[in-house]
């Protein structure tokens, strides 16, 4: 069998995050060196918790989790810069109830715990023990543990083969009122990220609206009856009615898009990405209304900007579907 691709996933668990930690932890081609956590879709403390269920449902329990960063890395330390508020749920929505991402997901408590050792540490450690261009990271949250080992420890950045993100916008309408939700919540740590040099696929929001799964595709995950499967097929359902309760009427909108596990899959099948471009991306910093805003193309008066990102425009539903049924299937029958 070729080698398998070592990755390190970074997550703020989440409904899709759980499902794309599913799809990372059983694919037979990815080695999942560790998985680091942060505040995002909950508190730090509910997004680590979160993960260690999902690693004890997939039986995964040697897997190791490590704890990030609570907050941004800069725009909660000024109070006027509030960020952009998310648009206001829609009447009625009780947020535990029907919430895209709730505090606990619907997995019993786990005896697992995170190691001591903290997200950052492990980034630094792990990738200053790597060969150059040895491990891929896949950050499916804001991406505060990255910047913040970018910081304290340049060293590092030979040592990433790629960073394939969940994150940005351009043509697909985001949450908030420009930015994409990942880069929103800590869009300096983003911006440290795209300047680093190292090579950087986006996987936006108008890809991964083109990863919306149906109830007949959840059905057919739950028919595959291990409890992964039936924890995916939960989540899809659920993030269908989640997205009807805010708007999407049709359960097509972005909110049940299933964003994270279709960057995972990216890793392996780039073709997923049906449509990218090779283009400058920088993150508006200003504390206005574009403020996270993801912008693409930009030139200097008299010189390109460098073409520092790989930017998914589109994706192949039925390929990131038959993907993740197969990933969940082959593992059951193991
Ligand atoms: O905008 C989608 C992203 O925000 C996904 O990673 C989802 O989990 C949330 O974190
Ligand atoms: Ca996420």
């Amino acid at each position: 069998m070729r080698e398998k691709t070592k990755i390190i996933l970074d997550v703020d668990t989440g409904s899709d995050d759980a499902i794309a930690i599913c799809a990372a932890l059983l694919c037979e081609k990815l080695d999942v060196l560790g998985i680091c956590t942060v505040g995002g879709n909950v508190e730090v403390k509910n997004t680590t918790d979160n993960t260690l269920r999902v690693v004890d449902c997939c039986g995964k329990p040697d897997t190791k989790v490590y704890r990030g960063a609570a907050l941004p890395l800069a725009s909660t330390l000024e109070p006027w810069s509030l960020q952009a508020q998310e648009l206001p749920r829609k009447e009625g929505v009780k947020d535990q109830e029907i919430a895209v991402h709730t505090d606990h997901l619907p997995l019993p408590p786990t005896a697992l715990r995170a190691q001591e050792k903290s997200a950052v540490v492990f980034l630094i450690e792990t990738l200053l023990a790597a060969e150059d261009g040895e491990i891929t990271l896949v950050p499916v949250g804001p991406m505060t543990n990255l910047a913040l080992a970018i910081r304290a420890d340049e060293r590092i950045l030979p040592k990433i083969r790629r960073v394939v993100m969940m994150g940005g916008s351009h043509d697909v309408y985001p949450r908030t009122q420009a930015s994409e939700f990942n880069v929103w919540a800590d869009p300096e740590a983003v911006e440290i990220v795209l300047q680093s040099g190292v090579p950087v696929t986006m996987v936006s929001l108008d890809a991964t609206s083109h990863a919306c799964l149906d109830r007949a595709q959840a059905e057919q995950l739950r028919q595959i009856d291990s409890p992964p499967a039936r924890l995916c097929a939960e989540l899809v359902e659920h993030r269908l009615k989640a997205s009807a309760a805010e708007g999407d009427a049709d359960g097509k909108g972005v909110g049940a898009a299933i964003h994270d596990a279709l960057t995972v899959c990216a890793v392996l099948h780039p073709e997923v990405l049906t449509e990218t471009v090779l283009t400058s991306c920088h993150v508006d910093l200003g504390h206005g209304y574009a403020y996270g805003e993801t912008v693409l193309g930009r030139n200097y008066k008299f010189s390109e900007m460098p073409k520092n990102c790989l930017y998914a425009k589109s994706a192949d539903s039925e390929l990131f579907f038959d993907w993740l049924y197969g990933v969940l299937k082959k593992a059951a029958s193991r």
